[in-house]
């Protein structure tokens, strides 16, 4: 009786919720309802939602549309039904129609914007899918898609949309942007393929092209020739029957967009984070971005100056308007083409491919045959490999038009071969072997030692080390002045000490073994990598055999040891987990780059040990562990009064500049934080563990990586999205740092109560309201110096700012903290740390801490690319 009743009721509130309004939350609609006012579908996991919105200063002008449902309000509009159909008189109200079209009506029920109708299937339901695509099908879903959102993108492409064309179905997809904030309608912006040749993107204004992603050549785009992608996948399918890019978000929580801004003429990426959609991804990015910048048969390289130059064996069309920075007109050749066998090629390499899509393509020939189609062709002026999947090479591509659009960058992206008069090769042969001769003698002396140093890292690897510095040399050098120079040469090592002159180990399988497991082999050849050894059973005397009492902690890759040696001298010995894939690989990386440097604020490394299956790494000991068990435990921050922790701020920045500007190389630490940075007997600062630092050559600033390991909360926003890695990311974790050591509190955990903000929040905010001063550690008791404090906030919060260019040099940093009278520029709102990831980050951290560290340090790993289509950074 009871149940009856029971289930009367449910039935009477069914029928009241399903009767021409969607019920509650629900993400389809049918024939029998309508959307009309602030009616929403939320799609299952209440990613996307949809809906009529009136955008500011549209004069009620209503458009249907899809945004993010976990952002309050239609405030990022991602796809608009009815751009160029605005609804005038309001109500304005969605159906399903009884012939399967989706119409959208006006206050008078007149039909304002429709699908067209379908051809296949029954079409009973709209569905609005997480993935942010609006499908309609027959009910019940699973069945062949009748119309969709997706084949209709407005000015932002979402994870999974395709941008390109599909030639079966007919359908050309771009992005457009809308034509002001306050009108939806298609402005003059657009991103779009163009096909021919090979698939190329280009950004248009108008019909005027602003900026080309480079053509196709089967594994990259060449115009965005950097792999940085960690939470995105890329596909270009280039097939006889579509055309398309698309990404992919390997995390589920991070909310991304590619969008096309019309005020900035740019496609930009978007991330949210931390509530703020953030942008580090955007082109044009640089002035060699700009479309044929430097005209037909110049190229463009940013590292030099003037940026334009012409191809070898081209001159400018016209050297006046050249000398005037006018490099529209391009250039042309010295010397015509004899065009009767008489011609030759020179490659020039590194380059973005110039526009193909006037090209022609021979899919399946290989270089050689498409060297001799372009000879056997007298408008050819060059040809190249094309469709390198998997670097084989297999395809090339010719060109009898103009070479437009070509740039030159700093790493390997693909050789062009340019046709020209054999006498032009000759003169170009002779100048670079001729007048240079002593390149060729150089390049000799680069093998020879390349081949010794290849001898000498082998040997190395194994043994780790032969030599002992001069006890005396060592220990000067530990204390005093800063060292900016190298360790000295080997010629300098003499006296073993405690060193057997062949490791047990044969050195061949011991050097295989760690570099299979290296990620970055391509540092393994570097030179001067003569570390001393130690036997095993000197440290295991030293440490008591591992004795648990003796552990002071966990470095990036396995425990620390304290020990005493022989002589009484204290060490940190920091042992290898084993079975550690990931440890070996940061265990060498950590050798290759702290062998090489010395300085007063840089932990020194003493020597290695590499015996059976341990692998040990010996470090001077430091008797104040590390920075973090002083600032953030409540007793031991009360020792480190104002001028201590200036003097520790400055010693990092010390350190920290002879990495980035001082010593031979450019080294990024990468996992800059106070448990990285160890304190000596006198508190000086020093930074540790290079596990997963980077080396950067010459005048290489930036890379990108797939791979983004470091710390949480001192992540620079950049390098956690994108994967961008440069000093500037550095100096982010840098100012985080410092507002920890003058705040006593952690950026991540450290929420203030009743501010939803962390440390660099909260830090901007007193900043603002001129509060500063309430950031301190009452701890410090009131013993610091006031206009110093409130400099060292304003340079902290200069660290963090959002964009890298804004932040400061390190030797900027050094000279402003050492100058009372230096003059600090404004900072503007930090950046904020990657939030995402922050409840599950615990189950992938695979780098190991301290109990005293409760900051997790996750390694995130792409997957590799599953096809042929490979990836390209789109
Ligand atoms: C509307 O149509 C759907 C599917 O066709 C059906 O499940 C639902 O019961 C209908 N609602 C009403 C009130 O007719
Ligand atoms: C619905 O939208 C109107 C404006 O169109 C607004 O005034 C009203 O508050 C909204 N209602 C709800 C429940 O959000
Ligand atoms: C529009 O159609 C609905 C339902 O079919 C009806 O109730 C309403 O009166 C109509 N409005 C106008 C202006 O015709
Ligand atoms: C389409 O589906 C509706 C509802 O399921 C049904 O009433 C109608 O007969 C179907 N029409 C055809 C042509 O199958
Ligand atoms: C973008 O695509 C739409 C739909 O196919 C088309 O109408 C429009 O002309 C395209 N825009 C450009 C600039 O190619
Ligand atoms: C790329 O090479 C593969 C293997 O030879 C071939 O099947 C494919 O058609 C080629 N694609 C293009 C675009 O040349
Ligand atoms: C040279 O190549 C172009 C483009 O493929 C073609 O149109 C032209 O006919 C070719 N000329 C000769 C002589 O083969």
């Amino acid at each position: 009786m009871r149940a009856r009743t029971l289930s009367l009721l449910l039935h009477l509130l069914a029928a009241a919720a399903s009767s021409f309004t969607p019920s509650a939350s629900t993400d389809t609609i049918y024939r029998n309802t309508t959307l009309t006012g602030n009616q929403t579908l939320v799609s299952a996991g209440g990613i996307y939602a949809l809906g009529f919105f009136s955008p500011a200063g549209a004069d009620g002008r209503t458009y249907l549309g899809i945004w993010y449902a976990s952002i309050p309000g239609p405030t990022t509009v991602v796809w608009v039904a009815n751009r160029r159909d605005p609804v005038a008189n309001a109500p304005a109200a969605l159906q399903l129609s009884a012939g399967g079209r989706l119409v959208i009506l006006d206050g008078n029920n007149d039909t304002v914007w429709s699908t067209a109708a379908p051809t296949v299937g029954n079409v009973t339901a709209a569905q609005l899918l997480d993935s942010g695509n609006l499908v309609l099908s027959a009910d019940g879903g699973g069945q062949s898609v009748a119309w969709q959102s997706f084949d209709y993108p407005t000015d932002t492409l979402l994870p999974g949309m395709k941008l390109g064309v599909d030639i079966r179905a007919g359908i050309t997809r771009n992005i457009t942007a809308w034509r002001s904030p306050s009108d939806p309608s298609p402005g003059d912006v657009t991103f779009k393929l163009v096909i021919g040749g090979l698939p190329q993107f280009f950004l248009l204004r108008g019909a005027t092209r602003v900026y080309t992603s480079g053509p196709w050549n089967g594994e990259i785009l060449t115009g965005v020739p950097y792999l940085k992608a960690q939470a995105f996948t890329f596909e270009v399918v280039y097939s006889p029957d579509e055309t398309y890019y698309s990404y992919f978000i390997r995390e589920p929580s991070l909310l991304s967009r590619l969008v096309v801004d019309g005020a900035a003429t740019q496609l930009k990426r978007f991330s949210l984070n931390n509530g703020a959609w953030n942008s580090f991804w955007y082109y044009p990015t640089d002035q060699c971005d700009y479309y044929a910048k430097c005209g037909p048969f110049g190229f463009c390289d940013t590292d030099r100056s003037p940026p334009c130059s012409c191809l070898p064996g081209f001159v400018p069309r016209s050297p006046d308007q050249w000398g005037r920075r006018e490099w529209s007109g391009g250039c042309v050749r010295s010397t015509s083409l004899s065009c009767d066998g008489g011609d030759g090629f020179w490659v020039v390499n590194r380059m973005k491919l110039p526009q193909a899509t006037d090209a022609t393509v021979y899919a399946g020939m290989t270089l050689d045959q498409c060297r001799q189609a372009c000879l056997g062709n007298c408008s050819c002026g060059a040809y190249a490999a094309a469709n390198n999947s998997g670097g084989i090479g297999v395809g090339c591509v010719i060109w009898t038009v103009d070479l437009l659009d070509m740039r030159q960058y700093p790493i390997v992206v693909q050789d062009v071969y340019i046709r020209l008069a054999q006498s032009e090769i000759d003169a170009l042969k002779a100048a670079a072997t001729g007048d240079h001769q002593h390149l060729h003698k150089s390049k000799l002396i680069v093998v020879i030692v390349a081949t010794i140093s290849a001898v000498l890292f082998l040997l190395a690897a194994a043994g780790c080390c032969f030599f002992w510095t001069k006890k005396k040399k060592a220990s000067k050098k530990g204390e005093g002045e800063d060292m900016t120079s190298l360790p000295p040469s080997t010629a300098d090592f003499a006296l073993p000490y405690r060193v057997r002159s062949q490791p047990s180990l044969s050195p061949v399988r011991d050097h295989k073994q760690l570099l299979d497991a290296s990620e970055e082999t391509r540092y393994a050849t570097d030179k001067d990598v003569d570390l001393p050894l130690f036997e095993l059973e000197v440290i295991l005397a030293a440490t008591d055999n591992f004795a648990g009492r003796k552990r002071i902690g966990a470095g990036g890759f396995g425990p620390v040891y304290m020990g005493v040696l022989e002589d009484g001298q204290q060490v940190a010995v920091k042992r290898l987990s084993q079975g550690s894939t990931q440890g070996v690989s940061e265990f060498m990386n950590e050798v290759r780059l702290i062998a090489k440097l010395q300085h007063r604020n840089l932990v020194r490394l003493l020597g290695c040990c590499i015996e059976n299956d341990e692998r040990m790494l010996v470090y001077e000991y430091m008797h104040n562990q590390s920075l973090d068990t002083f600032i953030f435990d409540e007793g031991k921050r009360r020792l480190l009064r104002w001028q201590k922790r200036f003097e520790i701020i400055l010693g990092i920045a010390r350190g920290l500049q002879y990495l980035h500007e001082d010593s031979r190389f450019r080294i990024i630490h990468r996992d800059l934080k106070a448990s990285n940075v160890l304190l000596d007997r006198n508190m000086v600062p020093k930074i540790s563990d290079f596990g997963i630092a980077r080396m950067f050559g010459g005048d290489q600033t930036t890379a990108y990586t797939r791979k983004v390991v470091g710390t949480y909360g001192y992540m620079a926003p950049e390098y956690a999205m994108d994967g961008q890695i440069s000093i500037k990311s550095d100096v982010f974790s840098f100012g985080v740092l410092v507002l920890e050591i003058i705040t006593g509190r952690r950026n991540r955990g450290s929420y203030e109560p009743d501010l939803d903000v962390n440390l660099l929040g909260y830090a901007w905010m007193l900043w603002r309201e001129g509060r500063s001063m309430e950031l301190l550690d009452e701890a410090l008791g009131g013993s610091f110096h006031h206009s110093r404090a409130l400099r060292c906030i304003q340079l902290a919060l200069l660290c963090v700012e959002a964009q890298p260019r804004n932040r400061p040099l390190m030797s900027s940093v050094v000279t402003m903290l050492a100058s009372d009278n230096a003059v600090l520029p404004e900072p503007s709102e930090p950046g904020v740390n990657p939030g995402i990831m922050s409840a599950s980050s615990d189950t992938e951290s695979s780098r190991t801490r301290s109990a005293t560290a409760n900051y997790v340090t996750v390694t995130r790993l792409e997957a590799r690319s599953t096809t042929s289509t490979g990836h390209s950074s789109l």
